[in-house]
């Protein structure tokens, strides 16, 4: 059972590939961008891969997080700057970056 479910979910990572292509840009963005505050939790940024932090920030929804990080948010915890201070990144980055540090923090 759980090797078909792993057959098959590494068949739509396959077919996905352009999601795996969105993952790698996630990455590289949050590595260049968004890392020096949310890899130590500067400022109230909740962390990468902090499953508490993250829980309530993911229960608005993916949609309201990529609003959130394109125009800037400040929810109490902090300042959390428009594209995290790099208005050169494109919101696809962003957005990409986002989905990665969801993605961390379930
Ligand atoms: C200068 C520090 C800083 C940088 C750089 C930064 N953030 Fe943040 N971020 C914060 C802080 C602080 C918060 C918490 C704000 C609050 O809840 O009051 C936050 C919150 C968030 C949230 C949760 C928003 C919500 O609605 O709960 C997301 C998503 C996020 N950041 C994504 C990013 C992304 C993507 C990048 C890189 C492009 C990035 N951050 C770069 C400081 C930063």
């Amino acid at each position: 059972m759980k090797k078909a479910i792993f057959a098959s979910a590494a068949g739509a990572l396959l077919m996905l590939s352009g999601q795996a292509v969105l993952a790698d840009v996630g990455k590289a963005t949050y590595d260049k961008a968004c890392f020096a505050c949310h890899n130590m939790g500067v400022a109230g940024a909740p962390k990468l891969g902090d499953k508490d932090a993250w829980a309530p920030r993911i229960a608005k929804g993916l949609d309201v997080l990529k609003q959130h990080s394109i125009e800037g948010f400040s929810g109490g915890a902090g300042y959390m700057p428009p594209k995290g201070g790099r208005t050169d990144l494109g919101d696809d980055e962003v957005k990409a970056a986002v989905v990665y540090m969801v993605g961390q923090g379930q």
